[in-house]
Formats: C-alpha cells, structure tokens, sequence
C-alpha cells in the first residue's frame, strides 16, 4: 500500500503545516529529484523492503538511485560510506546502525529531522532505546524503519516433525535437538562463518548462558570483571559446544545461503535476527507451518534488538533537504512502518500500531519488544552497533571469529576479550 502526503493528511496522520510544505516539495523541489540511497539491503527479502521505500518515493514524485554495497550488518557499506565523506560526496542518505549514527552526528554532518518528527509525534510513539541512537543533543537525526532482534532461532518445522524434536525450552534440550539430527545425518544449525555472524550467534550465547544482567554488564558497560569472568568462560564453552552443529563449508557463507539451508531441508536451525524472517517470506513460506520461529532457549527473558536507522547527509542543497524529509516521513509513517516489516521480517519501530497485520512471529516479537522496552531488557545487540562503538565492536569480532577458527581455549579467550575491549574502549 502506498500513500501520497495528501493521502497521509486524510488519514489524519499529518498535520496542515507539513502537509503543506511536504506537499510543495514533492511538486516544485522535489520534482525531478532524486535520492541516492546507501545501504546493504541485498538479499531477496532485504530488496522487497527496500523496494517499499523506493514506490513510496516515486508516489511523491521523488526518483531513486540505488548504492547498495553487499555484506551483511553494514561493515563493507560503511566502509564506502566513509571513504565517500571523505571524498566530499555524500549520498542523500545512508543505512546505519546505533553508534554509527551517533558517530556522524558528532562530526555535524547530519540534516535535523527535528521538524518531521514534531509533526509525526516521533517523541511519543518510538521507544526509548530508540530514541537514543536516533537523537543527539536532543535533536532527531535519523528515521528508525524498524526494530530487529537477534536472539531468533528459525527452525525447520518438516525436520523437526520427522525428527520427533519439540520445541526446545532450554539450552540443554537445544543442543539435545541439534545433536539428534547430526545423528540422523543432518546438519544440525546453519552457520555463515563471517566475522559478524559469528558475534551473532556468540551473543546469543552469552544471553543464554549469563541471563539479561550478565549481558548488559559485559556487552553493554564493557565492565572487564564480566568480560574476564567465569560466567564468560562458560558462555565460550557453551559456544564451543554449539559450534560442533556446524557443517565443514560453513567459513565465508552469507547469512541468507545460511537460511537457504534451513528453507530447503537441509539444516535444522538457523541462530539469526528476524531478517532472515524475510528469506522464508520471500520462498512463500508460512510462519508456525512451513517453518517455525522461536527465541533461542534461555535466553527469552530478554530480546537483544537493533534498529536501521536512515540518516539523511546536510548537502546545503534545499531540493535535497526537501527530499530528505519527505523521506524521513514516509519512513516514520504508520502505514509504512508496517509494509515495510511485512517484507524485511522486523517489527515496527513505532509502538503504537495495530499488530493483525503482522505476520504470527512478528506479533509475538512486536508484543515481546514492547515489553522489553518497559522493563529495560531491550538490550543493544553487540554484533549490529547498539552496544559498543564500531571499534569495540569490531575488538569482538576479532576475539570470537578467532575462538571459532582456531584452538583458542574458553579461559584465554575470555582474557583476550576482556584485554581487547579494554584496549579498544580506552
Ligand atoms: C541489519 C539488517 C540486515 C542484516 C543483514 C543487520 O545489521 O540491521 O537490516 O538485514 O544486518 O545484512
């Protein structure tokens, strides 16, 4: 579905004044614009979603180039982004996530979105942990398309049916379940072995292994006594353990191959964030029928979540402000927030809207991240920017991608990233 602002305006979602001035823009600035768009959206369901984005512009009159840079969870991407502000050449708008917003909202290069979310009410409808990664200094700087989480573990309904596994509700009975379908010669879990993947699937594990506290102690306030712990030794174990699930041609696999294998029966688990949701939605496939979802067992006090943020370049040029906003709007707007998680596989952001419309897995994940949020156990995912900056978390990366790759026992890993947070922090 899409809509024009005046559309928007009729469903009583706008007020007059930007009713008005969006709708100057879409006919006089923004007519015959266009809007270049950084981001990673690549993967099949990750395109559709894009593609909402791109429809509603073109609704407004606004054209679109496309700079997708492939690589899951942003690193390639912000790599060209960076070398194209340092090149003096922004695009209109980028894709990020929590600390890289705040990162270039330091350094000014942001457009105040302050107006459009007066007008859109963004103070009262987007959640707290939002609202400090797309706010600075008090001002709006980024449109959330979406809330995303990571402690998902999508599941083969058939394999498990012909396995006779149930729904496991702890760590124990997960690894029982894996190990049963490696005895039945199956691979047990779909891994992408890329440095990001595995820091998803390795905080997943610190969750399950040390509860909500233990996270935010060792993910979020980098405390080193939690990092260099004994619960950390045993989140390594537990990790170790996991990783013998995997099969041989795991190092290097993107992540949607990685659920291609959980959609075409041959792997029984898939340990990922809800856009690989996007993946079975874009094979037609059904949630709770043809594949099932489920928060990964002992970890389900919590949800460990990211947001995409759109962050808009202050080029000084008017036609591209103007586009910017009518862009941050679109992306705020109810109806959008919606349409947009329908095919990425997220939840809204916006805690306000009616969930029918939304798939079985994201109505129980849209009810379980709102609930989170007001119990402050919406916990900023480390491997996708909401826990530490960039040059933390990539210290993360490069201690848990050596533990998965090499010989690195529990306990020296566990000071090894306790020493490289350290270093990286300070
Ligand atoms: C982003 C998602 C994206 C995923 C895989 C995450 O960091 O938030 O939008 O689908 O990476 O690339």
């Amino acid at each position: 579905m899409t809509t024009t602002p005046s559309q928007r305006l009729a469903r009583g979602l706008l007020p007059l004044t930007l009713m008005l001035s969006t709708a100057t823009f879409a006919q006089d600035a923004t007519s015959g614009g266009e809007v270049e768009v950084l981001n990673w959206w690549t993967s099949g369901g990750e395109a559709k979603a894009l593609g909402a984005l791109k429809d509603e512009l073109a609704d407004d009159g606004i054209g679109w180039q496309n700079m997708p840079v492939a690589g899951g969870a942003g690193t390639n991407a912000m790599a060209v982004l960076r070398s194209r502000i340092t090149s003096n050449n922004p695009p209109t708008a980028a894709q990020v996530l929590g600390y890289d917003a705040q990162d270039w909202a330091d350094r000014d290069a942001l457009s105040s979105l302050d107006d459009v979310a007066e007008a859109g009410n963004w103070d009262e409808v987007f959640p707290q942990p939002i609202q400090r990664f797309a706010k600075s200094d008090g001002h709006w700087i980024a449109a959330p398309f979406e809330i995303h989480s990571t402690n998902w573990v999508w599941a083969n309904t058939s394999m498990m049916e012909a396995l006779g596994i149930e729904q496991p509700e702890t760590w124990d009975d997960f690894i029982a379940s894996l190990k049963t379908a490696q005895e039945a010669g199956h691979t047990g879990l779909a891994y992408g072995g890329q440095p990001w993947q595995d820091a998803t699937v390795f905080e997943n594990v610190v969750l399950a292994t040390g509860g909500a506290d233990f996270y935010r102690q060792a993910m979020i306030d980098l405390d080193p006594e939690a990092l260099d712990s004994d619960t950390m030794v045993e989140s390594f174990e537990n990790f170790r353990e996991l990783l013998q699930y995997k099969d041989d041609n795991s190092p290097g696999r993107d992540w949607n191959l990685a659920t291609a294998m959980v959609i075409n029966g041959d792997a029984l688990y898939q340990i990922m964030g809800d856009w690989a949701k996007g993946e079975f939605l874009n094979a037609d496939l059904t949630p709770g029928e043809d594949f099932m979802c489920f928060r990964t067992p002992g970890t389900q006090e919590a949800v460990t979540f990211n947001s995409d943020l759109m962050i808009m370049f202050d080029t000084g040029d008017e036609q591209q402000q103007s586009m910017q906003r009518t862009m941050a709007e679109i992306i705020g707007s109810p109806e959008f927030q919606i349409t947009f998680s329908q095919f990425k596989g997220s939840v809204p952001a916006r805690n306000d809207l009616p969930s029918d419309e939304l798939d079985a897995c994201a109505q129980r994940g849209y009810e379980q991240a709102k609930a989170a949020a007001d119990s402050d156990t919406l916990l900023g995912s480390m491997a996708h920017g909401y826990a530490a900056p960039a040059s933390v978390k990539n210290a993360v990366f490069d201690i848990v991608s050596s533990f998965v790759n090499g010989n690195m026992p529990s306990d020296v890993a566990a000071e090894q990233l306790a020493m490289a947070v350290q270093g990286a922090s300070s």
